[in-house]
């Protein structure tokens, strides 16, 4: 059976968690990351050791599983190369020989054309220009670089065949909802789709295998780079909101200060990110964009993270029980305004901070 799991806001809402949750938890056979590529940076806290991966599947702490890459993943592959080695997962990660390389010229382009790193604040990681150049198709593949020989595989054939064997396949995909090239804030997206169908397109795998598909939201939204963001926190709107009015004087009770509301916000709830090391804009829970982008991701549960930065009485809190009833409204608030329950609230960034509500 395949389960998805993806993004369902602007990226980083604590995929990288998540997935190394589940593949502990259901003790999954196969992890797939599928996605842009290197852009992505998941945070992944394994044996009191902090990752900030951007090519191994997050899933690499289930040490048994097989690890793939999809052909629609973009290779940086110097950065695999120093992945495979700070995981230790060289024996078992496969990489589709159809994946395209990104190459320093991409990089360069990321991070000096003008409209792509000022207007639309990427990550500099080569993605855009490089999915630009697949499509021109003038692009290298992963077949054709000798250092990526010992990790090539038939990724879609080796899934299918697991599946085939009644194997469990994890699918990871990367980025989020508003970040879609297709269904995101034009212009300010990524160079490629990000929603549940791209992410079985990316691996191979057809739509009538999916079972589950699992979006995530974090308990407020934060988007990194530029482009239209509607629930931003400001100085003006914060006054009509209790819950946030709140959220900034436990901020302003730690000490944090300096900059605008917003600079506090993603202070306190360190909102910075991974891949650029960028300010995250903070935002209240974006309950619009999270309905839309369960329907089109075809959601069958949500997964709410980061509930303990808003509500830290529930730090590390593993039993729905356990919650205090202002948690418990907000989850259902967003599971009646997303129209699907909720199957996992994540209440800390180690593996085991979670509310699990699937029934078994
Ligand atoms: P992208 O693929 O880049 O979109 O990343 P991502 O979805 O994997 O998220 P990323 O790791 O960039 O950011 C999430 C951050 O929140 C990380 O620092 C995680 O350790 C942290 N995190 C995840 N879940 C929780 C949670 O429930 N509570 C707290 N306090 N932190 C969390
Ligand atoms: P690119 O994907 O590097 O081309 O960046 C395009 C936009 O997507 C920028 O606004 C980036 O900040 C954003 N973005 C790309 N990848 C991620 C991610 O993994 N998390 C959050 N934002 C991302
Ligand atoms: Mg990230």
């Amino acid at each position: 059976m395949v389960t998805i799991v993806v993004g369902g806001h602007f990226g980083d809402e604590g995929k990288g968690k998540m997935v190394s949750y589940l593949a502990v938890k259901d003790d999954v056979d196969v992890v797939a990351r599928a996605g842009v590529g290197p852009n992505a940076g998941h945070t992944v806290y394994h044996k009191g050791k902090e990752y900030g991966l951007r090519m191994i599947p997050c899933g690499f702490v289930n040490e048994k599983a097989s690890l793939f890459i999809g052909a629609g993943v973009l290779v940086d592959t110097q950065r695999f190369l120093k992945e495979v080695a700070l995981t230790g997962s060289g024996d078992r990660i496969r990489v589709d020989g159809r994946c395209a390389i990104i190459e320093e010229k991409h990089k360069r382009e990321d991070s000096s054309d003008k409209y792509l790193k000022d207007k639309v604040g990427t990550t500099g990681s080569g993605c855009g220009p490089a999915n630009a150049e697949r499509a021109h198709r003038t692009i290298k593949l992963a077949r054709e670089i000798p250092e990526m020989e010992p990790y090539l595989a038939d990724v879609p054939l080796e899934l299918n065949t697991a599946l085939d064997d009644g194997k469990t396949v994890l699918l990871e995909a990367s980025q989020g909802f508003g970040l879609s090239l297709f269904y995101g804030t034009y212009p300010f997206v990524t160079s490629k789709d990000t929603t549940s169908s791209m992410a079985a397109v990316d691996v191979g795998i057809g739509p009538t295998r999916v079972k589950e598909v699992i979006v995530i939201y974090k308990a407020y939204t934060t988007r990194v780079g530029e482009g239209p963001m509607s629930s931003l926190i400001t100085e003006e709107n914060i006054e009509d909101n209790p819950l946030w009015q709140e959220v900034l004087k436990d901020a302003e009770d730690e000490g944090i200060d300096g900059g605008d509301v917003n600079d506090i916000l993603a202070k306190y709830f360190r909102e910075w990110g991974t891949v650029t090391q960028r300010k995250r804009r903070v935002g209240a829970f974006d309950i619009e964009l999270a309905r839309y982008s369960s329907m089109v991701n075809g959601a069958t549960g949500i997964c709410i993270t980061c509930l303990d930065k808003i509500f830290p009485e529930c730090r590390s809190v593993t039993e729905y029980a356990g919650l205090s009833d202002r948690v418990k409204s907000y989850v259902r608030e967003i599971e009646e305004g997303v129209g699907v329950n909720a199957v996992l609230l994540s209440t800390g960034p180690e593996l085991e901070d979670v509310v699990d509500l699937r029934k078994d």
